[in-house]
């Protein structure tokens, strides 16, 4: 895979000032794609995007995904070929705090988002591909030992993952309501958890043990037995820019699509924390802290990734060895204040060299 595509195509972003959005920016960016991000200011303070240097190099529109006329008038103004939908609020125990605000921004974001293109094609012109940017949480957990498979329950627990499974069902009225002649591919994709550097959300697990190490303070883990698919956040993202490029020159492509690593990269968080105090080196360590009252919370997911690997032949590229290199090497640039854009080019690089080379 290379990214050639990309260049001078235009592209829809929603999510951009976010921790997915900017790696994903900065990769349409080094493609020489047109970019336009559509998203409220960065959730996280420190965050990506200002660090990144994108603005300079794209559209940075600023508004809410729950608002239909600031959207569409950000989105007919851009009028995109390709869209990437990733704007949400993507984080469960904010989601227990607010429901309501979770599911406004989550299922009538998306909705707002393919009205758009429904309009577009109502007057003409419309993007040819879509990508909607779910979660591997989106199933109704069983707490099996087997991956899920794309046909089976959509039906999340905790607010967050709910409002992602709306958001898969919202997708596929649209798809057979107004786009089933085939004018539009589009298609969803449902990742696991990454990590990567330059996440700084709070109550995620690799953001909290860099803070943690910065003060030289031990890593309070809450769910250390949990087990999860983990990735590096470049791992789903080609998987996007592959999906809405297969779709676009072909629309049979289109179709909803689990991205997770393999078997052997699926850890428990207590690992995941281990294998970073390990590569972090100096004096990292954590200590247990699950709490009593805990919200509830997934115990075990894996995702069976074989439509995605059957259908582009497409395999996870970095293991979790090498993704806690990486990470772990961006937040020590990252606390030493080095050139983060310069950093974010090389791993992608290194990334994509590698992808082309298997
Ligand atoms: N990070 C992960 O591990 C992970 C795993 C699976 C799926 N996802 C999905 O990937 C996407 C991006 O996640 P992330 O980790 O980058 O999250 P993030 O919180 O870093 O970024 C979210 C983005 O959405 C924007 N946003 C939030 N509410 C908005 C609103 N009302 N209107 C407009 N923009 C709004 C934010 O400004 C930000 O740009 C989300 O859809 C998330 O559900 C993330």
């Amino acid at each position: 895979m290379d990214l050639r595509f990309y260049q001078r195509k235009r592209i829809f972003v929603t999510g951009h000032t976010g921790f997915k959005g900017s790696w994903l920016c900065r990769m349409l960016i080094g493609a020489g794609a047109i970019v336009t991000g559509y998203s409220l200011d960065p959730p996280t303070a420190p965050d990506l995007f200002s660090h990144a240097d994108l603005a300079p190099h794209m559209t940075d529109v600023r508004g809410d995904i729950r608002d239909f006329a600031t959207l569409w008038q950000a989105f007919s103004q851009a009028r995109p070929e390709i869209v990437l939908h990733l704007a949400a609020q993507p984080i469960v125990r904010e989601s227990y705090r607010d429901p309501l605000g979770t599911y406004e921004t989550n299922v009538m974001g998306t909705v707002h988002l393919l009205e758009c293109v429904r309009r577009a094609k109502a007057e003409g012109w419309a993007p040819r591909s879509v990508l909607n940017v779910t979660t591997d949480k989106v199933y109704q957990n069983r707490e099996w030992c087997w991956g899920y498979r794309e046909d089976e329950p959509l039906d999340g627990f905790d607010p967050y993952s709910n409002s992602k499974s709306c958001s898969e069902l919202v997708t596929h009225s649209y798809k057979s309501s107004f786009f089933a002649d085939g004018s539009v591919a589009i298609s969803t994709a449902r990742a696991g958890n990454v990590i990567g550097g330059g996440d700084f959300a709070v109550d995620r697990i690799i953001p909290d043990c860099l803070r943690a190490v910065e003060k030289g303070q031990p890593i309070a883990v809450r769910n250390p037995h949990s087990t999860r698919p983990y990735q590096h956040v470049l791992e789903p993202l080609a998987v996007y820019l592959m999906i809405a490029q297969k779709q676009y020159e072909d629309g049979r492509f289109q179709g909803y699509y689990n991205v997770g690593p393999d078997e052997c990269d699926c850890l428990t968080t207590g690992e995941l924390v281990d294998l970073f105090c390990r590569t972090w080196g100096e004096d990292a360590r954590w200590e247990n802290r699950a709490e009593a009252n805990a919200p509830h919370e997934a115990n075990f997911l894996k995702l069976d990734c074989s439509l995605l690997k059957s259908t582009f032949g497409w395999k996870p590229r970095w293991h979790m060895a090498e993704c806690m290199a990486m990470t772990c090497r961006f937040g020590k640039v990252w606390l030493a204040g080095g050139d983060i854009a310069g950093e974010m080019d090389e791993e992608i690089r290194n990334f994509l060299a590698e992808q082309s080379e298997k």
